[in-house]
């Protein structure tokens, strides 16, 4: 019996954008096109399209992920003066090709040798997550590519969460969701999965359920040259 009453781990659920996929890898082919306003011109377009999803689900009106994304994209380019309609269409593309960070693979590889579940939980809609999975070689490593699509809401809405278990057949304690998005581990935490806290790029903590999660720097801490740690 565990120590601490929970069953022990069975799957190992993820966020795809920032926490598998490298948001800013779309912008990071383009650097030179857009005149050394990449990185906050990256940032501006990734803020607006959660911003959308979060007003969207409030306002009831489900448009798509990847609506929103093109939405972001066109405030992106308007607030910081870019009208080029060729470097439009190059992102967006490099956004349905995004890229896995680097540890990604070989943890889903270590994690399903230790008998794990995997599967991704995303905003992404159906079509733009297959593209992201297959492009970035992880087709073969996802026992599912749960979109919030079919519920037409978007995380955290607790109902999003709860299509993990019906796909995949676990106990919601028995599951470890990954999120590089403190507002994603704090909607997870609340609906009752383990919580690992992927802050990649040491932002201060915040909700208190992301600053009682585990907190790790990377995926590489979900396992370890023996296994799953
Ligand atoms: C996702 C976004 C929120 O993949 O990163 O769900």
């Amino acid at each position: 019996m565990p120590t601490d009453m929970h069953p022990p781990v069975a799957a190992y659920v993820f966020d795809a954008y920032g926490t598998l996929l490298d948001v800013h890898s779309a912008t990071a082919r383009h650097t030179a096109r857009l005149g050394g306003e990449a990185a906050a011109f990256s940032q501006t377009w990734r803020t607006k399209q959660l911003e959308y999803s979060w007003v969207s689900s409030l306002m009831q009106r489900y448009r798509d992920f990847w609506s929103l994304t093109e939405d972001a994209l066109d405030f992106a380019m308007a607030r910081h003066g870019i009208a080029d309609r060729a470097l439009r269409a190059d992102l967006l593309s490099a956004y349905e090709r995004l890229d896995a960070y680097p540890e990604v693979h070989a943890t889903l590889v270590a994690l399903r040798a230790g008998g794990m579940r995997t599967a991704i939980l995303s905003n992404g809609s159906p079509a733009m997550l297959d593209s992201a999975v297959r492009a970035a070689g992880l087709a073969d490593l996802l026992d599912a590519t749960i979109s919030v699509d079919p519920l037409r809401v978007f995380k955290p809405d607790p109902r999003v969460y709860a299509l993990v278990g019906r796909q995949l057949g676990v106990a919601d304690d028995a599951v470890s969701f990954q999120s590089s998005n403190a507002w994603d581990i704090a909607g997870a935490d609340a609906f009752g999965f383990r919580t690992v806290w992927v802050n990649r790029t040491q932002q201060p903590p915040e909700y208190p359920a992301a600053a009682r999660a585990r907190v790790v720097a990377d995926l590489r801490a979900l396992v370890d040259g023996a296994g799953i740690r």
